[in-house]
């Protein structure tokens, strides 16, 4: 279902937009754009301009961040979860969620960052992650809308990066959208049971819904009109799908699901519209949105104070295995002396 985002013809999305003007040297800068116009891949040992570097490092580490910042609001529920099937499968998910950080902040470090910097940028706030995640999870059902339509929506919008032009990042994609897909099914099940049990149950999944719903919606990013980064991030073969194009594909594919499940979507103007072969849907709350990317969310400073926390009590950790891998380094010297 979601692989849907494979489906769009490269040249729709790199031949839109004209290579920019740039100080690059001409010739250095011709061989790039004739690759990504050939829908080639990058890799970090190739010349790039700083700009696609620089939007790179911007893009992959918010990304990383966002991953272990999502690790926090259902961390919250694994030792509060109903079973012990659902705690197995809710620890493998937040576990999950770590290792994409891993991946990605990896993937970063190829393009000449360090690790420690861009975690300095999120513990001091500088830094982006995913709105999404600065909301609470009150109940159980939160923990499988989560699952159903935040890990849904990010599926939408990474399996079209599993074709960036950047080779590391687009490989790490694969993975990570493998394990994603995981996580969308095991969250829409653990609904389908509940909106099978008793009324108080089928309730609390449909406030869980009304109250996830329109920051879903916001995930995707601000209306390709106001996206500053869209034009270049797609004319480089980074982003492949537009912010409002990925929306309407994520609205299409999670209608029917809410109704198998047996729950209201939240917004009176969510219908069919014939003409356009989409749903239409209401007004997104972007005042709302930027206030929660601003710092200002519900969650912001609990979710950024428990990560530093977190940071600061593993120093041991990281100590340790330096520690270790240097006595190992030593080790190996001697006998090769
Ligand atoms: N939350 C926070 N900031 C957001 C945002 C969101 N939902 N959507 C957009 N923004 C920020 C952008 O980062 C950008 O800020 P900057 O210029 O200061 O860096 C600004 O708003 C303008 O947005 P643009 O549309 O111009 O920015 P992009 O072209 O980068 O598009 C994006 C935004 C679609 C999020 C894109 O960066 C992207 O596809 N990123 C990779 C995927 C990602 O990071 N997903 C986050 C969720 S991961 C996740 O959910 C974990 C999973 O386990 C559930």
């Amino acid at each position: 279902m979601y692989t849907q985002s494979f489906n769009v013809p490269d040249d729709a999305v790199l031949k839109q937009v004209k290579p920019v003007a740039s100080t690059e040297p001409p010739e250095l800068m011709a061989r790039f754009d004739a690759r990504i116009d050939a829908d080639g891949r990058i890799e970090p040992q190739d010349w790039m301009p700083e700009a696609y570097r620089k939007t790179l490092v911007r893009q992959i580490s918010q990304h990383a961040h966002s991953e272990i910042v999502g690790m926090l609001p259902e961390g919250n529920w694994i030792s509060r979860a109903p079973s012990l099937k659902r705690k197995a499968i809710l620890i493998a998910k937040v576990q999950d969620e770590g290792g994409h950080g891993l991946y990605l902040y990896s993937a970063a470090e190829t393009l000449g960052v360090a690790r420690g910097d861009l975690l300095d940028a999120l513990h001091s706030g500088k830094a982006k992650y995913s709105s999404i995640f600065n909301y609470p999870t009150l109940n159980w059902a939160d923990v499988g809308v989560i699952g159903w339509l935040v890990d849904g929506a990010a599926i939408m919008n990474q399996i079209p990066l599993c074709r960036c032009s950047y080779g590391p990042y687009a490989r790490a994609m694969v993975r990570v959208c493998k394990e994603e897909s995981f996580h969308q099914r095991q969250g829409y099940e653990a609904l389908l049971v509940m909106m099978k049990g008793n009324q108080a149950q089928k309730d609390m999944v449909q406030d869980a819904v009304n109250r996830y719903w329109w920051k879903c919606l916001a995930m995707f990013g601000p209306p390709d009109a106001d996206s500053p980064n869209s034009v270049q991030g797609m004319r480089w073969g980074i982003k492949r799908i537009s912010n409002d194009d990925l929306r309407q594909k994520f609205i299409d594919a999670t209608v029917p699901q809410a109704k198998v499940l047996g729950i209201t979507l939240p917004d009176p103007d969510l219908k069919w519209n014939e003409a356009r072969q989409h749903y239409d849907y209401g007004q997104i709350d972007w005042t709302e949105f930027w206030n929660t990317v601003n710092g200002n969310g519900p969650c912001n400073k609990e979710r950024l104070a428990t990560r530093v926390k977190a940071h600061n009590d593993g120093a041991w950790v990281r100590d340790a295995a330096l520690a270790h891998a240097r006595k190992q380094q030593q080790r190996n010297m001697k006998e090769a002396a």
